[in-house]
């Protein structure tokens, strides 16, 4: 599993926490940055994630900048991309059941690192349910087309 992860120079230390976190779970971790706490301009790094995983060069992708939202909002802009903000570990697992979520986001000045491993390790546990699910899921990407 190939899990791309972006951040904004906000969240340099809550992602490198995350990082060991994956890298411990065996998972290979895509980390694009940004890796200074210079000021830096989110949306570039949630677009190029949101690319990485639509084209396949990413399984999964992992944002964080101060809230996750607007790192998120930018992800959410690149065509096949769902991407959620969660700031506790039940949202995360629905969000993969329900809303077969391909990105995770969320803020570093939100949830301390505990919590946001527990998020990461409750998203990554849970599958898709499929069924009326994807007709819900299919409705929600066929807004990408019309
Ligand atoms: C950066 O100050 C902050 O705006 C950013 O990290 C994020 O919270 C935006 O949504």
């Amino acid at each position: 599993m190939k899990i791309v992860l972006a951040n904004d120079h906000s969240a340099v230390d809550l992602k490198k926490e995350i990082r060991a976190h994956l890298e411990e779970k065996g998972i290979t971790v895509l980390d694009i940055g940004a890796n200074t706490t210079e000021s830096c301009d989110y949306p570039a790094f949630g677009e190029r994630a949101g690319r990485m995983v639509v084209s396949g060069e990413a399984d999964l992708g992992i944002l964080i900048c101060g809230t996750g939202v607007g790192i998120s909002l930018a992800a959410n802009k690149v065509k096949g991309v769902r991407a959620c903000v969660c700031s506790e570990p039940y949202s995360a697992r629905l969000s993969r059941q329900h809303n077969d979520t391909n990105i995770l986001a969320f803020g570093a000045r939100v949830v301390g690192s505990e919590l946001a491993k527990m998020i990461v390790d409750e998203w990554l546990a849970a599958e898709f349910e499929g069924g009326r699910h994807k007709r819900r899921v299919d409705m929600i990407m066929d807004i990408e087309n019309r």
